[in-house]
């Protein structure tokens, strides 16, 4: 029998703030993860070899523009001055993405300022109708033109995709943002960072709470421990972050992800590529990207005579794989609209995060989402959370 006020399924940034938040109005709060580390996927390391910090998961860069996030984030972390920014690799030749105007004249050998860089780039688009386009490789070029969505977009959808980009829907890519100035700072938002102690020392902070307890290597489906589903559904309020497929034993379908292979490799020397992230456009090499993280913490006195870089492997994901990207095919949607209608039912349980609500959430998004659960609907489960 589990002897608290709320149980929390799952420990990466939306349980955790959910945890935290509860606590700290007087409640006991169980979470308890799968896996035998908390944190979900900001979870990070020290590489024993090289003392370097690495996301396991995939490199993660913290940004928001929402100040009651940002506020409550501070709460557990100081950030750096890190602002992101990425260089791709196209037939031998490096340019600055988010394709800006340094891309273009780097890729066209001109030298136009934004009205000719503009000019020029809708002429080139006019080949297709966005409005009409019937695959995500008309929609490209009716957005930027043929030569540089042959260049910088087709072959690396193909291999996130696994998928010729002429048979993708169009709807992938709503947009394909060109600046027209030479700004390469990757994210726009008003507050850019990484955590000063690394991600593991952040949530853990948040964990630490004496209202809080953390049961690691913990399956909410493993009848064999005592806060599984059936002992606990109906009997202590949940919060759900799991996938919601695998809640409802799949009974409309599995939901469709992609997810990443990571391949890391200590190299005998100080820096390898100069960036931290370095994509790869081109369809001769297998990879997608490049992470090496010493260049997250230039301020960190790493050694230097050894690096750690993760090349990073895209691909549909099957069976045990780790989900990272909801697929969101037209069956996907459907499926996800009748496991929407089956968790309103289901009393005393919340649905919440990335995989509890299949959709791909930034750490900022879990985080603020979190918070608007504990104001709006927890207190349905939890009488004695309302009117705090
Ligand atoms: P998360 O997946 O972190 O946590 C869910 C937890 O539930 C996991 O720990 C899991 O083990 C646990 N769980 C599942 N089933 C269970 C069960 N049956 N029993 C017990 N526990 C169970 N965001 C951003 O802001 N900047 C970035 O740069 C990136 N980069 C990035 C790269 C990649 C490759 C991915 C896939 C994602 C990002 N993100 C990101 C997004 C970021 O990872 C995301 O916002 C958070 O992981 C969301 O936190 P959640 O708590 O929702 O899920």
């Amino acid at each position: 029998m589990v002897s608290a006020d709320l149980l929390v399924v799952g420990s990466g940034f939306f349980g955790l703030t959910v945890a935290e938040r509860a606590a700290e109005r007087g409640l006991k709060v169980l979470v308890i993860d799968r896996r035998d580390h908390l944190g979900g996927n900001a979870y990070s390391e020290t590489d024993p070899e090289t003392g370097i910090e690495v996301h396991r998961y995939g490199a993660h860069l913290f940004h928001t523009s929402n100040e009651r996030v940002w506020e409550y984030v501070n709460r557990f972390t100081d950030f750096t001055d890190y602002e992101h920014r990425v260089y791709t690799t196209h037939r031998g030749e490096v340019f600055p993405l988010p394709i800006n105007l340094g891309t273009v004249n780097q890729f066209f050998r001109s030298a136009h300022g934004p009205d000719a860089a503009r000019a020029l780039l809708a002429e080139q688009a006019d080949e297709f109708d966005s409005s009409t386009a019937r695959n995500l490789e008309e929609k490209g070029i009716s957005l930027i033109g043929r030569p540089l969505y042959e260049a910088f977009i087709r072959d690396y959808t193909a291999k996130q995709w696994q998928t010729d980009p002429t048979e993708l829907p169009p709807e992938v890519i709503s947009r394909l943002p060109v600046r027209y100035t030479y700004d390469n700072r990757y994210f726009n938002d008003t507050h850019e960072g990484l955590p000063v102690d690394g991600y593991t020392a952040w949530l853990e902070r948040m964990a630490d709470h004496p209202g809080i307890e953390v049961r690691l290597s913990t399956d909410f489906f493993d009848e064999g421990q005592e806060a599984n589903k059936s002992a606990t559904v109906g009997v202590v309020p949940v919060v759900y972050t799991g996938p919601v497929d695998r809640y409802f034993d799949y009974a409309e379908g599995r939901l469709s992800w992609r997810t990443l292979d990571f391949e890391s490799e200590v190299l005998p020397i100080g820096d390898f590529q100069g960036t931290p992230v370095m994509n790869y456009a081109d369809s001769d090499t297998a990879y997608t990207r490049i992470h090496e993280f010493r260049h997250f913490h230039p301020e960190r006195d790493y050694r230097s005579d050894k690096t750690i870089i993760m090349r990073e492997f895209s691909r549909f994901a099957e069976g045990d794989d780790e989900p990272y990207y909801p697929v969101n095919t037209p069956e996907d949607r459907e499926r996800l609209l009748a496991y929407r209608r089956r968790t309103e039912s289901e009393s005393g349980v919340l649905f919440g995060g990335r995989l509890g609500t299949y959709q791909y959430l930034d750490m900022h998004m879990a985080i603020g989402s979190a918070l608007s659960m504990v104001d709006n609907q927890l207190p349905d489960l939890l009488p004695s959370l309302a009117g705090d």
